[in-house]
């Protein structure tokens, strides 16, 4: 019998792996979680409800009595916030800027981290994320590192941006990529690194569909090695 895989995507901001993972779980049949918007969720409600964004004890308070839901949607996933959705509202500029603080805390961690091992512990999964290779998911039978080049990454967002009417400089957002990447992987706790056994691919000059291929073709082969 075919055993369902655990495939763990890590990479900084923008390098696609949101977009490649919803393919890649739909094409495997695999469920789909976005620990980013995990990430995001907290730190809507830490805002909504004045709640300091670097006091890791009164989010872990508030952690206590938070629920985060995905449903299927079309064409995206919808993300619920104690029932109520909060799709669009986990993607404003100002959810964004402020998301590394709270994902810094180490109470806010243990806590995502516990419910995203939980998501995945029956396999037939596809995690994107930061530190899902090297601390959600350590035994993950695939785990990819996606990169891209700032310059393209800021492209990227600066065209998803003009799709919704936003018209940020490419400067500001270059700038925005490289504050929160920084951020990201030189936190104390789990910071964003490449898991020694991930495959890294750099997608600079690659479109989604030959990414996509490519790590299909991995899952395929891993896939064969186990059965
Ligand atoms: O904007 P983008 O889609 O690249 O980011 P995201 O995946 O939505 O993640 C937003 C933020 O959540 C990241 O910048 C990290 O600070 C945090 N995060 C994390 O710390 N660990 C994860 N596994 C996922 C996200
Ligand atoms: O989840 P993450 O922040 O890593 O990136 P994303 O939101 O999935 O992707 C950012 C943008 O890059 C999306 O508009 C994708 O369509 C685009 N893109 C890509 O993901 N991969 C490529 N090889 C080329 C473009």
């Amino acid at each position: 019998s075919k055993k369902e895989l655990q495939v763990a995507i890590d990479g900084p901001a923008s390098a696609g792996k949101s977009t490649v993972a919803k393919k890649i779980a739909h094409r495997f049949k695999y469920v789909y979680c976005d620990t980013g918007a995990m990430y995001r969720t907290v730190t809507l409600k830490a805002m909504r409800e004045n709640v300091a964004l670097d006091d890791p004890e009164a989010l872990a308070k508030m952690l206590t009595k938070t629920e985060i839901t995905f449903k299927p949607g079309n064409p995206e996933q919808l993300v619920f916030l104690d029932g109520q959705e909060v799709t669009m509202a986990i993607r404003q500029p100002d959810v964004t800027n402020n998301v590394s603080t709270v994902a810094a805390q180490g109470t806010v961690r243990a806590d995502l981290t516990n419910r995203q091992r939980q998501i995945a512990e029956a396999g037939g999964i596809v995690m994107d994320g930061r530190d899902i290779g090297t601390s959600v998911l350590p035994d993950a039978e695939v785990k990819i590192f996606l990169v891209a080049s700032v310059e393209e990454r800021a492209q990227r967002r600066f065209k998803d941006n003009a799709e919704k009417g936003i018209h940020t400089p490419i400067e500001t957002l270059k700038k925005e990529i490289e504050t929160r990447d920084h951020k990201d992987s030189t936190r104390a706790i789990s910071p964003l690194t490449q898991a020694k056994d991930a495959i890294r691919l750099d997608t600079t000059a690659l479109s989604i569909d030959e990414v996509v291929a490519k790590i299909s073709d991995i899952i395929v082969q891993k896939r064969k090695e186990i059965e």
